[in-house]
């Protein structure tokens, strides 16, 4: 592309969020100019969404010991125990950092922190804000840090060079332009946006998987998307749904389906608060069973429902719903990406110079499933410590010479959300898997960009800003590549592991107890490796 603009950083941060931002912060406090790009404004970020909390080793009752346990148990045997102690242990400093920063969590009537409980915890560990509001607050307090972000811009393609990464090119309303960087940190969040129903706001693209990927990064685990158990089902309409938070079932709520019965009581000695790949399952089962595309959960016990959880009622109550004199209609729905860009437990991927934390890093934390609220906990954990370890990249070289035009196969969205909720959703078979990838593959061989010949469906509108299209470009391309990564990967796991179903491969298979590594192959086709 024409090259517009320019400008020169240390450290370019790809994301406003929790990760991006307390990265951003951290590396400025040591002194490295530090530019942050959001394609978004200030709180279209998953973080804003964030309700139960974050999940942090209690003073009393709990261990370091207990949450690696719970980490390691939902993430069904595809954990990394050293990166889960690294991140768990860094806990308490990570919160202590954002307190400072002013955020304020709720108390109890003991003036301490209030805790509360989640799917997969032993003990009430949760630490949360606002009662339901908790990403808010985070949100809150990481933008009122004035730390320097260009809102509105989107990277879309980091440059390497001999030395690794060189730049990082973006688009803006002033254009293409380049920013002269020796380091560039992707913390760009999900991919909840790759299916029809999901929690996730719209910025949900998996841009950094694709930037890593065509930058020569790995990916892995990308095959176990976490569909939340408990999102409101309202008939009709997609996009983002609101969540009905885990801490409801943690306070007491129940699941059960349209006769009464509970929906998870012969499935997990935990019942309703089992690991989420667990009950999402159990939810999905029972609505094949009655043939019904939702449940429900009872929350009428909870006393003071409307003060705990502020947010949660308002978006029920929206929906003509009173938690409070009746059931909530909830079915699963796409929610967390637990694979991503490979790092090790500071956020160094195996490219010189490229980093990665948050929603979009894989550091070995999740494993095969996410415990819940360990989310929040891992962006600030790894995103302080990236935006430390970028100080080994001062002074590397920063010319940015070859700017070409990449080819960007891209499936329109809405296709693309049909095909990947018809096949790659909670629960997956082989012929499902290679008719969605055949489909794929066929689109992206026509290279097709303005039609999609698959379903006939038809592309919205373009966006009449140049800057919004290109980004909204961007985004098809990167959703196009991570969701034939993915359906590599599901297809690749021939067994059933933690958010990975496969109803043609039931049990999990010991031999399979490993990540599967994907990177581009010299054509730019995702390949095992
Ligand atoms: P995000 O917060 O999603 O930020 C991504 C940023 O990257 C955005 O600023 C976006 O604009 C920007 N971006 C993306 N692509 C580009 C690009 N190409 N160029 C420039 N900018 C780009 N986790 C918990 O631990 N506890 C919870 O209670 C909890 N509740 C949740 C509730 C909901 C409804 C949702 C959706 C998630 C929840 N999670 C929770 C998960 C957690 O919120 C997210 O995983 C986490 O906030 C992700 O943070 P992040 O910094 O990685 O990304
Ligand atoms: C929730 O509040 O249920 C979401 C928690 C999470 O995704 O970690």
């Amino acid at each position: 592309p024409v090259i517009e603009w320019e400008a020169s950083a240390d450290l370019v941060v790809v994301g406003g969020g929790v990760a991006g931002l307390t990265a951003a912060r951290t590396a400025s406090l040591r002194g490295l100019r530090v530019l942050a790009l959001s394609k978004g404004g200030p709180i279209d970020t998953s973080t804003q969404y964030a309700q139960g909390g974050i999940a942090v080793v209690a003073p009393h009752g709990d261990s370091i010991e207990s949450h690696v346990r719970d980490t390691v148990e939902a993430g069904a045997g595809l954990c990394e125990t050293s990166a889960v102690r690294a991140i768990v242990e860094g806990g308490q400093a990570a919160v202590a950092a954002l307190t400072d920063l002013g955020a304020v969590f709720d108390l109890g009537r003991d003036g301490q922190i209030s805790r509360t409980r989640e799917g997969g915890h032993s003990t009430r560990r949760i630490i949360h804000a606002g009662g339901d509001a908790t990403g808010a607050e985070v949100q809150r307090a990481l933008n009122a840090a004035g730390l320097p972000v260009l809102f509105g811009a989107a990277a879309c393609e980091v440059v390497t060079g001999p030395s690794g990464v060189q730049g990082v090119i973006a688009v803006s309303d002033k254009g293409f332009g380049v920013v002269h960087t020796p380091a560039v940190l992707l913390a760009t969040g999900g991919l909840g946006q790759l299916y029809a129903l999901s929690t996730n706001p719209p910025g949900a693209t998996a841009d950094g998987v694709a930037l890593a990927l065509w930058a020569g990064a790995a990916v892995a685990d990308l095959e176990f998307v976490q569909f939340h158990p408990t999102v409101l089902y309202t008939p009709g309409g997609l996009g983002r749904r609101p969540l009905i938070s885990e801490a409801v079932r943690g306070e007491g709520a129940t699941l059960v389906d349209a006769e009464g019965n509970s929906v998870t009581a012969a499935v997990h000695p935990r019942g309703d608060l089992a690991p989420r790949d667990v009950v999402s399952r159990a939810i999905a089962a029972r609505m094949r069973e009655l043939g019904t595309d939702h449940v429900f959960l009872d929350a009428r016990a909870i006393d003071g429902f409307a003060q705990r959880f502020p947010t949660i009622t308002a978006s029920c109550l929206a929906a003509g719903i009173d938690p409070r004199a009746g059931l909530i209609p909830v079915a699963p729905a796409a929610h967390y990406q637990c694979g991503g860009v490979v790092t090790d437990a500071h956020g160094r991927t195996g490219v010189p110079g490229l980093y990665a934390a948050g929603e979009v890093a894989r550091t070995g934390l999740h494993g095969a499933n996410r415990l819940a609220s360990n989310s929040l906990l891992e962006g600030l954990v790894v995103g302080e410590r990236a935006g430390a370890a970028a100080v080994e990249r001062l002074g590397a070289s920063t010319e940015v010479t070859d700017v070409r035009p990449r080819t960007m196969p891209r499936v329109p969205r809405a296709a693309l959300q049909q095909v990947m909720t018809t096949h790659a959703a909670v629960v997956r078979d082989r012929d499902g898997l290679a008719s969605a990838a055949a489909t794929l593959e066929r689109a992206v061989l026509r290279g097709m960009s303005s039609r999609f010949a698959g379903d006939g469906a038809m592309v919205p509108p373009a966006p009449e800003d140049l800057a919004a299209r290109r980004i909204a470009e961007l985004e098809d391309g990167a959703l196009t590549l991570t969701a034939r990564v993915l359906l590599l990967a599901a297809a690749a796991r021939t067994e059933s592991r933690g958010c990975h179903t496969r109803s043609d491969h039931p049990e999990s298979n010991e031999a399979l107890r490993h990540s599967i590594p994907i990177r581009l192959d010299a054509d730019g086709r995702p390949d095992v490796f």
